[in-house]
C-alpha cells in the first residue's frame, strides 16, 4: 500500500479551531471531498480521518515549486478533523494528544474566539507545533479570487485595499494577539527560522487559494523538524476506535486510526466493549483509498496484511457486535498482556458509562465522545443522570425512564444521540409518558430538552 515502505511514517496533522472557521472545508478543498456540506447542522460531531498522498501534496504545491522548494520524503499526510462546537473539548483533546502537528485555522472575519483560545492552551501545554491557516481570505472586503493560486500569486493581483485589509488581520490581530499569549507569528513568506516563529498561511477553503502554501508549508515543517519523530517505530499498534458499523460480507467492523506502532492480521487486539473488554484477533485489515475519509459512505477499501502507523484503517474481527466506538484499542504481544491492558482500557469507560441507582435522565449516544460531551452539558445544567450508555435505545432504557418519569416527570426522558430507537422499545414507549429527545445534532438535543422542560413548569 501506499508509503508503506518507506522509511519516514506519514506525520498526523490535527486540524483544530473555533466552529465554523473552515476546518472540514479546508480538508474538503485538499482531497476534492464534499463532508461539511453534508454534515447535520453544519458542524462536525466525530473525529475524521484521511491521508493525502505524498503525490498529491506534491502536485497541488507544483506551482510553488521555485519558492518552496520541497523533496518529500514522507509518504502523505493523515489528517485529522475535530469538531470545533464547544461541547467537543474531549474530542479536540484527544486529536491533540495523538498530533505530530496542528493547523489551527482561523477565519480571517472573525479573528480569535474561544475555541481558538482552547486550542491553542491544548497546543501549548502538549508542545505541539503548527501553523496557523489563515482561512476565508476570499471574504476579505475588496479582495479578488485567483481559484487555486498559491497565496504568493494571489495576492501580488490583489489591489491595495485588499492588502491592507490582509496585513490589518494578519498584524493587527493575529500577530498581536498571538504576542499577548507568547507566541511569535508571521506570514510565512516573511520567516528565516520556523523553528521560532508560527507561520501564518492565508488561504480560502472555498476559492483554494493558498491551498498549495499551505501544503508546502506543512509538508517541509513536519519532514524537516519532526524527522525523528517520524521514523516507523517497530511496536505495537495504539489506536483509537473512531467508528463500530455493519459492513457488507464482513459482519460487525471498526474504523479505527492508527497513531503508533504496527498492527497486522492475526495480531491479538484489545477494545472496550459493551460488556467489559474485548480480546480478539484481527481477521482483515482494510486501507481506505487515499483522499477519502474513512467515515464517508461510499469509501474503497483494499485488503492488506499490516498496516503501519499513522493511518486510519477498517479493522474485521471476530467478537466486535459490542465494540464501542471512541474507546482506545492496542495490539497485545499476548494474551497476558492483553488482560493487562484491558484493565488500563476499563478506566477509560468507567466515569462514561454508568447506571445511578438515582432519578434523573437517560442518554444514550453513538460513541463515547459523544456522550461525554452530552454527560457534561447535562452537568452542567445541574440535570440529574440515571444511565449514561452507548447504543440504541432499548426496552430497558424505557423501562427506567418510566419508573423515574412517574416520580419526576421532567427527569422521565431519554435523551438519544445519533441513534435508534428499537422496535421492541417502540411498543414499550408507547404505553409509557416517557419523552425521548432524538436528535443528531448535538445543541439541538440540549435545547429541545430545555424547551420541554421549561414547558412542563407552565
Ligand atoms: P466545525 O467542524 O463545526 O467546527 O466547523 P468547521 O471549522 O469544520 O467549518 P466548516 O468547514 O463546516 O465551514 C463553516 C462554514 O464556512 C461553511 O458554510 C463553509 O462553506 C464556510 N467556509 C469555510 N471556509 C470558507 C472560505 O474559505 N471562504 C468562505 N467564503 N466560506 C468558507
Ligand atoms: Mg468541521
Ligand atoms: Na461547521
Amino acid at each position: 500500500p501506499q508509503g508503506q515502505t518507506k522509511k519516514l511514517r506519514q506525520p498526523i496533522v490535527v486540524v483544530l479551531g473555533h466552529v465554523d472557521h473552515g476546518k472540514t472545508s479546508l480538508l474538503d478543498k485538499i482531497r476534492s471531498t464534499a463532508i461539511a456540506a453534508r454534515e447535520a447542522g453544519g458542524i462536525t460531531q466525530h473525529i475524521g480521518a484521511s491521508i493525502v498522498p505524498s503525490a498529491v501534496i506534491e502536485k497541488i504545491s507544483e506551482p510553488l515549486k521555485k519558492i518552496v522548494p520541497i523533496k518529500l520524503a514522507i509518504p502523505g499526510l493523515l489528517f485529522i478533523d475535530t469538531p470545533g462546537h464547544e461541547l467537543f473539548s474531549n474530542l479536540r483533546k484527544r486529536g491533540g494528544s495523538i498530533a505530530d502537528f496542528a493547523i489551527l485555522v482561523i477565519d480571517v472575519t472573525k479573528g480569535l474566539q474561544d475555541q481558538t483560545f482552547e486550542a491553542i492552551d491544548l497546543l501549548k501545554s502538549r508542545k505541539v507545533p503548527f501553523l496557523i491557516a489563515a482561512n476565508k481570505i476570499d471574504r476579505l472586503p475588496g479582495w479578488e479570487s485567483n481559484p487555486d493560486q498559491p497565496f504568493v500569486v494571489s495576492y501580488q493581483n490583489q489591489s491595495r485595499r485588499a492588502k491592507e485589509e490582509l496585513e490589518r488581520v494578519i498584524y493587527g490581530i493575529i500577530v498581536t494577539k498571538f504576542s499577548e499569549l507568547g507566541f511569535q507569528t508571521e506570514l510565512y513568506t516573511k520567516i528565516k527560522d520556523f523553528t521560532k516563529t508560527v507561520a501564518i498561511v492565508p488561504v480560502s477553503a472555498k476559492t483554494g487559494e493558498g491551498i498549495p502554501d499551505l501544503l508546502a508549508v506543512l509538508a517541509g515543517l513536519t519532514q524537516q523538524y519532526l524527522k525523528n519523530r517520524l521514523i516507523f517505530a517497530e511496536g505495537p499498534a495504539k489506536g483509537s476506535v473512531l467508528e463500530v458499523k455493519e459492513a457488507e460480507g464482513l459482519g460487525t467492523v471498526i474504523d479505527t486510526i492508527i497513531y503508533d506502532g504496527i498492527i497486522r492480521v492475526g495480531d491479538i487486539i484489545v477494545l472496550n466493549g459493551k460488556n467489559g473488554p474485548i480480546i480478539t484477533n484481527v481477521r482483515s485489515l482494510l486501507m481506505p483509498a487515499p483522499l477519502s475519509d474513512l467515515r464517508a459512505k461510499g469509501t474503497r477499501f483494499v485488503n492488506v496484511s499490516e498496516v503501519y502507523a499513522a493511518a486510519g484503517v477498517r479493522i474485521a474481527a471476530p467478537d466486535l457486535e459490542n465494540a464501542l466506538a471512541g474507546s482506545s484499542i492496542y495490539v497485545a504481544n499476548s494474551v497476558e498482556e492483553a488482560n493487562e491492558l484491558s484493565k488500563t482500557l476499563q478506566s477509560e469507560v468507567k466515569e462514561l458509562i454508568f447506571k445511578a441507582d438515582k432519578d434523573g435522565i437517560i442518554i444514550k449516544a453513538d460513541t463515547l465522545g459523544t456522550l461525554e460531551a452530552l454527560i457534561e452539558a447535562f452537568k452542567r445544567m445541574n440535570i440529574p443522570i440515571r444511565v449514561a450508555d452507548i447504543g440504541n435505545i432499548s426496552k430497558s432504557d424505557v423501562l427506567e425512564a418510566s419508573l423515574t418519569a412517574k416520580k419526576n416527570r421532567s427527569l422521565g426522558v431519554i435523551i438519544a444521540f445519533n441513534v435508534k430507537i428499537l422496535p421492541e422499545a417502540e411498543a414499550e414507549l408507547a404505553n409509557s409518558n416517557v419523552k425521548v429527545i432524538q436528535n443528531n445534532i448535538i445543541y439541538h438535543l440540549i435545547e429541545e430538552y430545555e424547551n420541554w422542560s421549561e414547558n412542563l413548569k407552565r
